[in-house]
């Protein structure tokens, strides 16, 4: 990569069926920080992100929503953009698969593709279930069932229409082998290599619309939908102007010099998007990164489907912004898992930004503003200790140009924050208190301005990182961000050839304390403690279906045991029921829990209960649940019940009513 070069980054299209979470904010952040750091290089960049709005699962959600597929896309794509806008993202596209240039993309490849015999039609037979609808060959099946859902499956003969993939096998591999650092990390490398070892089969690239017709019609079968897959892939082209009329539109962007991506879709890009490419005499891309994993204490993945995620918005209101994307790019290797924990965050936050950082900041400006009019001092007297810091700034930038270019995230953190550190020590070591007070103030000011340096060359390299926080660090050293990106690249040239000299600031210039930057954080923020402490007030009785994703502030999987001593259950004996007026799953209940009146409780068990099956029955009863109205009618309790969506039974202990359940 020469900075003089375009540069175009990409991050997956993130399906819309539900909101965005700190995994995607992840790919976000990261592909935001490379675009950035290019950007100030000098590079003409293109950063591409989106949405992916086709096919089965974003079908589903809008069902689920009751609404039409397009409507609730158009409705989602605000949260995605709202969360890209609150981290400071800067794509140049924002790309959304319902784009019409976009379908037309995919149209027009389908035809060239069908034209040229790289798509054709078969017949086959499968087993297909319609619980997770898809098909299961003999060997996937459990006892003759659904390996997911254990439902049964019924065997069916469909026509489709495949990509002829398994033709580049070894094309594919080759490419592995002359390009060995195409897949990175080199572990994925070695995954992808791993599944090449079994014969590569060929794609299916439709789904008949008698089964799901939200998808881009195959131009050539209108019976047809596009396989969402098939179709998401091209969205890298789409977004360089290409057209397979016009293959060379995707120039200068293509080939991505980095696609970003999570280990979970590996094989989808490794294999699906590179064959792909071959067929269509598109050459790869440079870089094809699959990151790790987010993942909760017990080592699952944070998804979508678990609702085990972390809202970012809420660790950006709570520490900031910078501090989130500084966080998510400094605290995993980029390509290894890592567990989210919010003490985690504290404690980065406070060793890093408030007290490396900020404190350096801090002491450099605030001594030179007691002690030297608070103008940037000159460098008169420098000795051992400053060639020692000029050496160290040297491999610092060094380091940290190779870790964006190598996309190691961490790596380039590191070694700003050692860079950091560094300052610190230099001041302790140099005392500059001693020096002011001996009067030494040629060595006073060498020294300051050491300190003021480094604080330049830090804030600087961190500006892809951190834009805000930067430039306010910048404006008490007396420099714009413009000014930054010039230093930027002077320091990156230099380390090149020879020394950073530590020389970017005006002498005279003026200096400006100000707030700290990172404000320490004693304990964690109410925002975040709130989330342990408050457990959500149940809206509707525990019997209801939740929503598929877990609402984002009600994200943790273990409570603490004062959480769960909160809630008082007792026995009690429904006394009468009948169904509830507005609502066909509701009951409402008289439940004796051995007060003087029996409470009123509506209660979600209908798909199981009618109300003469109830009176009588011993149940178990919440009772110090906040009152709540459900469709107009006030419930002062809620019961236990076994069962998900499906009610089984009522939880039910053989006692009178008024018992202390524990
Ligand atoms: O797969 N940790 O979309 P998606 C880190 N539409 N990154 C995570 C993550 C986690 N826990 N969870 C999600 C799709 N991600 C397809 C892609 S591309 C042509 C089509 C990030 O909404 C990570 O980048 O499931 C992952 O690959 C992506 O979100 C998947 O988003
Ligand atoms: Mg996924």
């Amino acid at each position: 990569m020469n900075p003089e070069d375009a540069y175009y980054i990409t991050t997956p299209i993130y399906y819309v069926n539900g909101n965005p979470h700190i995994g995607h904010a992840y790919t976000t952040v990261s592909a935001d920080a490379l675009a950035e750091y290019w950007r100030m290089r000098g590079a003409k960049v293109r950063f591409l992100t989106g949405t992916d709005e086709h096919g089965q699962k974003v079908y589903d959600a809008a069902k689920e929503r009751s609404m039409e597929p397009k409507a609730h896309c158009d409705d989602m794509v605000v949260k995605w953009k709202g969360m890209m806008s609150q981290l400071g993202i800067r794509y140049d596209r924002f790309i959304r698969t319902t784009d019409e240039d976009h379908v037309k993309v995919v149209r027009a490849v389908l035809q060239k593709l069908y034209d040229e015999g790289e798509i054709y039609q078969d017949t086959y037979t499968g087993w297909y279930s319609t619980s997770v609808e898809r098909f299961w060959t003999e060997k996937d099946l459990v006892d003759g069932k659904c390996p997911e859902s254990g439902q049964p499956v019924q065997e069916i003969t469909e026509t489709n229409y495949f990509f002829r993939m398994g033709k580049y096998q070894q094309q594919l591999l080759d490419l592995f082998e002359s390009r060995p650092d195409l897949v990175r990390p080199p572990s994925r490398r070695n995954e992808v290599l791993g599944f090449l070892r079994q014969p590569l089969g060929d794609l299916c690239i439709s789904r008949p619309k008698s089964r799901m017709s939200w998808g881009i019609d195959l131009p050539f079968d209108d019976d047809f939908v596009t396989y969402v897959w098939f179709d998401a892939l091209l969205n890298y082209l789409t977004g360089t102007g290409y057209h397979p009329d016009r293959p060379d539109d995707r120039k200068p962007w293509w080939p991505a010099d980095v696609q970003l991506l999570g280990k979970d879709i590996l094989t989808t890009h490794a294999v699906y998007w590179l064959t792909m490419l071959m067929a269509l005499n598109v050459e790869p891309p440079n870089i094809l990164f699959a990151h790790g994993w987010w993942v909760s204490s017990d080592g699952k993945k944070m998804s979508k489907s678990l609702g085990n995620t972390i809202d970012v918005d809420l660790l950006a209101k709570a520490f900031g912004v910078d501090a989130t994307r500084y966080f998510m790019l400094r605290e995993i290797a980029f390509g290894a898992d890592g567990a989210f924990s919010y003490d985690t965050f504290l404690t980065r936050y406070n060793n890093d930004l408030a007290n490396d950082l900020g404190n350096l900041a801090h002491r450099g400006l605030s001594m030179t503003t007691k002690w030297l009019d608070a103008k940037v001092p000159e460098d008169s007297a420098p000795g051992d200790a400053e060639a020692a810091l000029r050496r160290l700034a040297t491999d610092v930038v060094q380091r940290f140009d190779t870790g964006f270019r190598e996309v190691e995230f961490q790596n380039a953190l590191e070694a700003v924050m050692e860079l950091v550190g560094a300052g610190n020590k230099y001041i302790d070591s140099q005392e500059p208190w001693a020096l002011y007070r001996e009067k030494e103030m040629a060595r006073l000011q060498t020294v300051k301005r050491h300190v003021l340096e480094i604080c330049y060359l830090a804030i600087t390299l961190l500006l892809p990182v951190i834009p805000d926080k930067a430039a306010e660090l910048l404006a008490k050293l007396g420099r714009t961000p413009e000014e930054a990106t010039d230093y930027l690249n002077v320091v990156v040239t230099r380390a090149a050839e020879s020394e950073v000299g530590l020389n970017g600031l005006s002498v005279g210039a003026s200096v400006d304390v100000g707030e700290p930057l990172f404000p320490r954080f004693r304990e964690m923020p109410d925002s975040i403690l709130a989330l342990f402490e408050e457990p959500e007030p149940e809206p509707e009785p525990k019997t209801q279906p939740k929503p598929e994703t877990t609402s984002m502030s009600d994200n943790e999987d273990l409570i603490e045991f004062n959480d769960f001593a909160k809630i008082q259950l007792r026995t009690g004996v429904i006394r009468s029921a009948e169904a509830h007026p507005d609502a066909d799953r509701l009951l409402v209940l008289k439940v004796d829990v051995g007060e003087d009146q029996p409470r009123t409780i509506v209660a979600g068990i209908r798909s199981r209960f009618e109300a003469d099956d109830v009176v009588g029955k011993n149940v178990v009863v919440v009772v110090n649940l906040k009152p709540a109205k459900l469709r107009g009618v006030v419930s002062e309790g809620m019961l236990l019940a076994a069962g998900g969506k499906q009610v089984i039974d009522l939880v039910s202990v053989d006692a009178g009513p008024g018992e202390i359940v524990r």
